[in-house]
């Protein structure tokens, strides 16, 4: 396992103006909808990680010409019906939005497929896909308990009524995704709003969709036509970088483009909850996405927050980030109702807490969430990111707020949705 050591300078402050890398969410399905659409269509700013990739893997396997050149992805397609048996499994590595996102696609069609990932992923729940597909007509065979590989049969979908269980985009989208071809309507409810990429988008390339609060209706087999769009920077990615802002004293951050659907930002919420300078710019739509620039100063005394349950979906990858930041608030943070966070790539709530204990973090880790105690003078040692790159960039924040070295084993990991983290620390602590 590869090994980094993050090094800590006095004085800690982050200064520049930085451009997160590109959405992962919004990339996965720009490249999936101009698959699933007819025409030729071009994503500019696509993300290039190791899950994203795993994405074009599996649909060049499915029969899609699709080129990424310089960010720039080129889908062409003759559209959903001209996908074609692929000959071999299709792995999803670790990315749970290709296996899920790409089961609603193949229910629809009726050949065969098999879906798999790496271990990490083989151990997350996917009966939460298995259930709704299943319903609206597709064969789908797992592992006991619902655990991947999946083999695929589909086709000769019908519309159906859906009350989701939990708050999940992926869910969300893998249903939206199988109701494009299916007989009539199909209405989905969700308990709370997750990101809603996956609507904005087929809105954006003219295939209609019904929003009323949390229910959503969409009719199946429209034509959906191809389209240019544009994937704004990651809030997930940049979030690291707010945090680190706020943390340190002298700091001052510019972002520039970066993604502010508010199915997303509940980070920049907390951080103007624990009493960050924070200011929003610029704000435009791309795409059929609010984008902006966010100015972030550092030296506020930072204070505990709560987060409540249903604002859980909209920072659910923030929250290992927030719980650093958390330990850097003066009093008792409290984050509720987050269980979803331990079928993550890691149980998040275990690898975090775990972590920034040995870091001397005062924490204590319940069944659906954690407390903080804060201030805390945190401390370099060696930790582990669990094959997480969340937990891997959470804990390169913490380790620049920690006095001392520390060590990150396995941060490698960042490739899945950030190759660049390291060299953006890098450029922002010496500017
Ligand atoms: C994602 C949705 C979220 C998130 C994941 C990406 C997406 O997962 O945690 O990193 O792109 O739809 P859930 O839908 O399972 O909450």
């Amino acid at each position: 396992m590869k090994e980094l050591k993050v090094e800590i300078s006095q004085p800690k402050r982050f200064v520049g103006e930085y451009v997160p890398p590109p959405d992962k969410s919004i990339s996965h399905r720009a490249a999936i909808l101009l698959s699933v659409a007819k025409g030729t269509g071009v994503v500019t700013n696509f993300l290039e990680s190791e899950d994203t990739l795993a994405t074009i893997d599996c649909l060049k396997k499915l029969g899609v010409n699709i080129e990424l050149e310089n960010n720039n992805l080129v889908v062409k397609s003759e559209g959903i019906e001209s996908f074609r048996e692929p000959d071999d499994v299709l792995d999803a590595k670790n990315s749970a939005t290709s296996m899920r996102l790409l089961s609603g696609v193949l229910a629809t069609r009726s050949f065969f497929s098999v879906l798999t990932g790496d271990k990490y992923l083989r151990r997350r729940p996917m009966k939460r896909i298995i259930e709704p597909l299943s319903s609206m007509g597709a064969t789908i065979y797992s592992r006991q308990g619902g655990f991947a590989p999946l083999a695929i049969y589909g086709g000769g979908l019908t519309g159906f009524n859906y009350w989701m269980k939990i708050a999940s985009a992926q869910v969300k989208s893998a249903v939206l995704l199988a109701a494009l071809r299916a007989r009539g309507v199909t209405v989905l409810t969700e308990p709370w709003k997750s990101r809603d990429h996956t609507e904005r988008m087929l809105k954006f390339l003219g295939y209609p969709v019904e929003i009323n609060g949390n229910r959503i209706s969409i009719e199946g087999g429209m034509q959906i036509n191809s389209g240019n769009i544009v994937v704004p920077g990651d809030i997930s990615s940049a979030a690291f970088f707010m945090v680190a802002a706020a943390t340190f004293p002298d700091s001052k951050l510019y972002i520039r483009n970066v993604g502010l659907n508010p199915t997303r930002t509940g980070i920049i919420k907390v951080l103007k909850r624990a009493g960050a300078e924070i200011q929003l710019k610029n704000l435009i739509e791309k795409s059929g996405e609010p984008t902006g620039d966010v100015i972030i100063k550092g030296g506020k005394e930072l204070l505990s927050f709560e987060i409540e349950a249903h604002e859980i979906p909209l920072m659910i990858d923030e929250i290992p980030v927030i719980a650093v930041l958390a330990t850097q608030a003066k009093g008792k943070t409290v984050i509720r109702g987050a269980k979803e966070l331990r079928f993550k790539e890691s149980d998040r709530l275990k690898a975090i807490s775990d972590n920034l204990i040995k870091m001397g973090g005062k924490i204590r880790e319940f069944s659906e969430g954690l407390e903080i105690l804060g201030p805390t003078k945190l401390q370099g040692t060696v930790v582990n990111a669990f094959g997480d790159h969340r937990i891997a960039m959470s804990l390169a924040i913490a380790a620049l707020v920690a006095t001392g070295t520390t060590i990150i084993e396995g941060a490698d990991t960042v490739s899945i949705s950030y190759p660049s983290f390291f060299d953006d620390i890098n450029l922002l602590t010496q500017s």
